[in-house]
């Protein structure tokens, strides 16, 4: 950076930041750090490829199945609770580069199990270094970005999670097709479940390599009394005319007048914690209960169990995860126009009918192993709209609201416990789902439909609307 003449400065009243070539470099740095929600979003639903091969290659029931797949999301809940501790002790490069390696690990460890504890033991793993990049990357992209684009910045960690998604179910549909649509076929020694848990070291080591391009958090730095190094830091995002010692000032004052919250200060009122908690955690246990993730991690068994082929239901996992990227383009071009309410509202209505239409979906005896024509039709189109309705609202909606509904006093460890509530209730779901679709798919859905109408009041009566309103009003 130092070697490039200076840019002539802005005309007056434009931000530094917006010159291109340091907006441009901020992408970059934004981009690779959101590498981590990649991960996040790949390695969560990459599993959706591999249960019914380990099903059969263990041979167990779906209860023990469930178990195996769910216990990914205890160590994420884990690793999201202890992120934001070990990033302030040694910084949150090196808090990404654990993670990144922890990925590896998880990845070779989980595609090259000797037995079925071990595999489970490398996804709990695998699923601590979600925990850690579900918090890490939406906290770093927010230290290192200009305050004029932080907004948009931090939409990166949804959009590389839900792209993280779909190309998780392209390569296992990639893969399935190589080895014939046969998830136990052999290809090179190993078979095509192997491989799709095995192919996520590649981004893992990526994302660990660009953890060596992109600077350390200027927060950070300044906390751990390296000012030289957060200067320079400074000058490569926010533009060369940024008057650094003001900057400096301005980080070192806001950090020492905050104050760290703890999980005392969310306790208070009649109910343990204090009311604005609660409907935190209400809005993290909404988004799961409605059973999104059934579908991300489940869905090829779901359409296999109803006499879709292996290629089509892999298939049809990727479809949904590329309508999943349409709905969280359609939110974040919408989540500050019509704002997080009616987005949310919309999204639960939607949500409730295409779950119902579900029901009556799977409510149709199978003929000869297979849900009959129209049946079949409308399970696969439901599904779709569902995941449609999930995305444009709940998906972002709640994550943007996360981040900015509770009192600056309280944030950081509000946003803690509501994150950990919803990989509890990820876990719920993703460990009930197979014992109950065993027993009426119909009424599973049923279940899931009627969180959808409940959530319908939850936001109506007790979800404030924050659009537009700044930070410090929230309380
Ligand atoms: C949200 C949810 C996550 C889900 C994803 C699907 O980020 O928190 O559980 O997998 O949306 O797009």
């Amino acid at each position: 950076m130092s070697s490039r003449t200076p840019p002539s400065p802005p005309p007056p009243g434009v931000p530094a930041a917006a010159h291109p070539e340091h907006l441009g470099h901020v992408v970059f740095i934004t981009a690779s750090a959101a590498m981590g929600g990649f991960l996040f979003g790949y390695d969560s639903s990459v599993i959706n490829g591999a249960v019914e091969a380990i099903r059969d290659r263990y041979a167990i029931g779906s209860a023990e199945l469930a178990q195996v797949i769910a216990i990914a999301l205890i160590g994420c809940a884990i690793g999201a609770a202890t992120a934001g501790r070990i990033a302030d002790r040694i910084g949150r490069i090196a808090c990404m580069r654990i993670a990144a390696l922890l990925f590896a690990a998880s990845a070779v460890g989980s595609a090259l199990p000797f037995a079925l504890w071990d595999l489970a033991m490398w996804r709990v793993i695998g699923g601590f270094a979600i925990g850690m990049a579900s918090v890490i990357g939406p906290a770093y992209i927010a230290e290192v970005s200009p305050p004029a684009y932080r907004g948009r910045l931090a939409s990166f960690q949804q959009a590389a999670i839900v792209i993280g998604i779909a190309v998780s179910q392209l390569v296992n549909f990639g893969i399935l097709s190589l080895a014939d649509g046969e998830q136990r076929g052999k290809l090179g020694g190993l078979e095509a479940w192997q491989w799709m848990l095995g192919v996520m070291v590649v981004p893992a080591l990526l994302y660990g390599l660009l953890s060596f391009a992109i600077p350390e958090s200027p927060r950070y730095l300044i906390s751990a009394g390296r000012i030289d190094r957060a200067r320079k830091v400074l000058v490569e995002v926010e533009g060369e005319h940024v008057d650094l010692d003001a900057r400096v000032a301005e980080i070192d004052r806001a950090m020492r007048s905050e104050h760290r919250s703890t999980f005392r200060d969310l306790l208070g009122g009649r109910f343990g914690f204090l009311p604005i908690v609660w409907i935190g955690i209400g809005l993290s246990v909404f988004q799961q209960l409605v059973g999104i993730n059934v579908v991300f991690y489940y869905s090829s068994t779901l359409w296999q169990s109803v006499g879709i082929d292996p290629t089509s239901s892999f298939f049809y996992s990727f479809t949904s995860s590329i309508v999943n990227i349409i709905g969280t383009v359609i939110a974040m071009v919408l989540v500050d126009r019509i704002g997080r309410r009616p987005l949310a509202l919309i999204g639960s209505a939607g949500m409730a009918i295409s779950l119902a239409l579900e029901a009556w979906a799977f409510s149709a005896p199978l003929v000869n192993g297979k849900l009959p024509g129209t049946q079949g039709t409308v399970a696969l189109i439901a599904a779709h709209v569902f995941v449609l309705f999930f995305a444009l609202s709940w998906g972002v909606v709640v994550w943007v609201l996360l981040g900015e509904m509770f009192p600056n006093r309280i944030r950081a460890a509000a946003l803690g416990v509501a994150a950990s509530a919803q990989w509890l209730a990820n876990w719920l779901i993703t460990a009930t789902f197979p014992s109950l679709s065993d027993w009426n798919l119909s009424a599973t859905y049923i279940i899931y439909a009627s969180f959808a109408v409940l959530s319908i009041p939850f936001v109506h009566f007790f979800v404030k609307e924050t659009k537009g309103k700044p930070l410090e009003e929230m309380g």
